[in-house]
């Protein structure tokens, strides 16, 4: 059974974009003020009045989450302006995906800061806020949702370091999770298939169609379905992972 989220805070990585923005308008109508975080401060203002007009609260923060004064200035914000955090989830990333000669070592770098360091950053800064949060949470629960991918449960050529950092951040959650769980924190991880975003170059197409062939890719929308699905059940439920991938995807 899903519970609404009046009176909680919810904080979006990668709001500008994606899974990140259908994530954010999606919490938003669950009840949840929503804060925007990304580089691109115009996309965040747009999807904040979109999100008003609907009826929502929204606030958007500019950082850049490879640099962990900004990541932390995020959360700074947010505590500032609300008072407090009980739903982070962390959807920014990029994907250079191809043979590792084809990219440039900062194509291939740039995964590991946005995707590993830039998710450190933020929830070390929001590790904090939450567990205060817990004490005054009308829910008495708070939420880290971590949104890896297929890529990091499977390792194939092609995807080396985008697997590394996804491999990755399926790690950190699950410790995380047994770190956090007698305060209340649910750690979870979402690994989705191929959705429909801007995170697909040319290069990444051609490695996942050499694997899976043609497929018809999800929306945003329902990655986002997941992380509400997580974020809206009973204290008492953890949902600790969610594969979500295309029908047609092997
Ligand atoms: N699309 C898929 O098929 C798929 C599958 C599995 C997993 N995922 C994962 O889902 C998450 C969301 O991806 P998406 O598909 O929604 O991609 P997207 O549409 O390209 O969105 C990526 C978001 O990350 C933000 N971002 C990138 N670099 C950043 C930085 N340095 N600092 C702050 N924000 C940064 C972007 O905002 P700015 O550029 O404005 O900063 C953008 O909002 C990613 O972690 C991705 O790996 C996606």
């Amino acid at each position: 059974m899903s519970e609404r989220l009046e009176n909680t805070i919810a904080l979006v990585t990668g709001a500008s974009s994606g899974i990140g923005k259908a994530t954010a308008i999606r919490l938003a109508s669950a009840g949840a003020k929503v804060v925007l975080v990304a580089r691109r401060i115009e996309r965040l203002k747009e999807l904040e009045q979109q999100i008003k007009n609907a009826g929502g609260e929204a606030f958007s923060v500019e950082a850049d989450l490879t640099n962990a004064n900004e990541a932390g200035e995020a959360i700074a914000k947010t505590i500032a302006k609300y008072g407090r955090l009980d739903t982070l989830v962390n959807a920014a990333g990029v994907m250079n995906n191809g043979a590792t000669l084809d990219r440039t070592l900062d194509e291939l770098e740039q995964m590991i800061a946005v995707n590993l360091s830039g998710l450190l950053y933020i929830t070390r800064a929001a590790l904090p806020h939450l567990i205060e949060a817990v004490a005054t949470s009308p829910r008495k629960v708070v939420d880290v949702v971590n949104i890896s991918s297929v890529a990091g449960r499977f390792a194939t050529a092609g995807v080396a370091v985008y697997n590394a950092t996804k491999f990755g951040v399926t790690a950190a959650t699950e410790a995380w999770r047994q770190e956090f769980t007698r305060q209340s924190i649910r750690f979870s991880v979402v690994e989705p298939g191929a959705v429909d975003t801007e995170l697909w170059d040319e290069d990444g197409w051609k490695v996942f169609n050499n694997l899976f062939g043609k497929v018809e890719s999800l929306h945003a929308s329902d990655i986002a379905e997941a992380v509400a699905f997580i974020v809206t059940n009973p204290r008492r439920v953890a949902i600790n992972e969610i594969v979500v991938r295309p029908t047609d995807q092997a």
